[in-house]
Formats: structure tokens, C-alpha cells, sequence
């Protein structure tokens, strides 16, 4: 009788691969940390097997143990089941070096407006980090945004601004994780309302901006998120128009405002055809993000 043959050893990179073709079989959608099942499986396996998201060398090779196998396998399982996004199964979120809780309370953290913040602190419209002493993250969500002002612009009081109580809990604790407690405040408010006399030297906002046609043909993984974090109205513009109609009373002389819209460009310039819109250049080559100055805005 031939002998059995032994299970082949697993590596790190076996597993990544084998996993991300489960992903891609099983049509999961990305985009929520990830684009591809390859960058998805890697941290699903990696975190499974408790190994850095980002190793400081190759660790592919290295062998995997039959515990470890059984722990992937089972997060890739539930990923594949539940349809929620890995963020949500594994409490956090990165936006560059930068690592958030999150859970369902919370859209998970992808806005451009982290690119534009870490790439080059929001240049030229913010010519000196230094200047910038006050800045609101206007719908902060998990206070991703609100945190990443503060650690690029070190000399800026900042608030982070929701509606959604929940929400704000999980800002507080993010915030408290960084110990910004002195520096960055969460503040419950429905858009601008609650920060009546209120000014910033820069307003950021990544508002809800879904239309309500995609609203209704959203994957599994998007409509794990809140609702409230997404939908803004049937031409996903409900929120971008009363930021422009008051964000020039709360901006500082020499202020600017930068918000995130998606695909709405055209409905955007369609509807405001005079405002100035500027569009930072973006790595998906996508113009997602509009900068206006103060001056420019409506009075
Ligand atoms: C697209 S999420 C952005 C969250 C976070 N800034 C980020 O980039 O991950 C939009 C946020 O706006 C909040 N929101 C929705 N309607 C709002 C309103 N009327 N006023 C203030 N915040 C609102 C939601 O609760 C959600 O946290």
C-alpha cells in the first residue's frame, strides 16, 4: 500500500494566496482598506496569525503551523459568510501608518482627504503646516480625519464634529488611543448648527455623499456601514450644499475648506457653475475632493 502522503506546509505566502482565490471565488467586494483579494487576504492571514500588517522584511517563507492554518482558514470563512467588511472583524482600520478602532458605529476610514493630509499636508492651499491653528473635521466619523489634523498640523486645536452620538463614541476612544484628549475635541452637531461662533483656519468634511439610485444597489459589505454615514438625498449632494452655504462664517480670513464627494463632480459644478472649485491631484486619479478658499465661498 503506498505511503500517504504527508499535508504540504503551509508558508505565509501559501496561505495569502490560497485565501485570496477563496475571496475572489466567492466574489467578495473590496474597497474598504483594500482593493484586491490579494492586499485583503494578506491581512486577514496576518492578522490571524498575529504577524505585522506591514513586516519590517519578506516573512512569506516562513512556516505556518497547523493552528495558525486553522485561524486564517476561519477568518477568511467568516469573511466570506458574513459579507461584512475585514475592518469590522478585525476592530481596526489603517489610513497610512495610522491604525483606528472601528466597528459598526462607524463607516470604516478611506477618504481621500487622509492622501491629501499625509502626502503633503494639504500643499499648496496650506502653505505652512504652522499656520494652521484651528481646524474642524466636519461628519468625523471615527475621528480618523479629526486625529490626522492634529498630527499634521501640531500646533492646531481641532474639532471633530458628528451627529451620530455613536459615532462620537468611537471618536472619543480613538482619540484617547492617540492621547489628543487636550488637543482634539468631539462635538455632537448636525452639520455646522451646534458651532454657532465658531471659526477654523481649515474646515475638512468627508460627509455622506451616495446617491440615492447607488444607495439602493449598495453590495453586502457597504450596507454593513451605517446608513447615515452614506446616503445624502436623491443626487447624493444634500450635505456638500449646506457646507457651502455656511462654512464661510466659520472659516478664518485666509481659511480653506476641503471636502471629499465622490463621483459628483458634474452635479456639483452643475449646481454651483460660479464657485471656483480646485481639485487636488489623487493616486486613483479620480477628482473626489474639491478645495475652495473662504473668499470664494457664498456669503
Ligand atoms: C462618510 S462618513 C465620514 C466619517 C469619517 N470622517 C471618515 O472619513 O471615515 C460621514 C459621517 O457623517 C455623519 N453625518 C451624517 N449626517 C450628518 C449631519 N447632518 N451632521 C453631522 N454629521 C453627519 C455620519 O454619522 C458619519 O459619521
Amino acid at each position: 500500500m503506498p505511503a500517504a502522503r504527508a499535508p504540504r506546509a503551509e508558508t505565509v505566502g501559501s496561505l495569502i494566496l490560497s485565501s485570496a482565490r477563496r475571496l475572489e471565488r466567492a466574489g467578495v467586494t473590496f474597497g474598504h482598506g483594500t482593493s484586491n483579494p490579494i492586499d485583503e487576504a494578506a491581512w486577514l492571514v496576518r492578522h490571524a496569525l498575529a504577524l505585522p500588517v506591514a513586516p519590517p522584511r519578506d516573512d512569506t517563507t516562513r512556516r505556518v503551523s497547523a493552528d495558525g492554518v486553522q485561524a486564517a482558514r476561519a477568518l477568511i470563512a467568516e469573511r466570506i459568510q458574513s459579507r461584512k467588511p475585514a475592518a469590522y472583524l478585525l476592530s481596526e482600520a489603517w489610513l497610512g501608518p495610522y491604525r483606528f478602532h472601528v466597528d459598526e458605529r462607524v463607516i470604516v476610514p478611506r477618504s481621500f482627504i487622509a492622501e491629501l493630509l499625509l502626502s503633503d499636508a494639504l500643499a499648496p492651499w496650506v502653505a505652512n503646516p504652522a499656520s494652521v491653528r484651528s481646524a474642524l473635521d466636519l461628519c468625523t466619523g471615527s475621528g480618523c480625519l479629526a486625529i490626522l489634523l492634529a498630527k499634521v498640523f501640531p500646533l492646531a486645536a481641532v474639532d471633530g464634529s458628528d451627529i451620530s452620538p455613536d459615532a462620537l463614541a468611537v471618536a472619543r476612544k480613538n482619540v484617547s488611543a492617540y492621547r489628543l484628549g487636550k488637543r482634539v475635541r468631539p462635538v455632537e452637531s448636525d452639520l455646522l448648527a451646534a458651532l454657532q461662533g465658531r471659526t477654523y483656519d481649515l474646515i475638512v468634511s468627508n460627509p455622506p455623499y451616495v446617491t440615492a439610485a447607488s444607495m439602493r444597489r449598495l453590495p453586502p459589505e457597504y450596507r454593513a456601514e451605517p446608513g447615515l454615514a452614506l446616503a445624502s438625498g436623491p443626487d447624493g449632494l444634500e450635505h456638500t450644499r449646506t457646507i457651502l452655504r455656511e462654512a464661510r462664517r466659520h472659516l478664518n480670513p485666509g481659511g480653506i475648506l476641503v471636502v471629499e464627494i465622490g463621483h459628483n463632480r458634474r452635479a456639483l459644478e452643475r449646481a454651483f457653475p460660479s464657485l471656483p472649485f480646485a481639485w487636488p491631484a489623487l493616486s486613483s486619479g479620480e477628482d473626489a475632493v474639491f478645495v475652495l478658499e473662504r473668499d470664494a465661498l457664498p456669503r
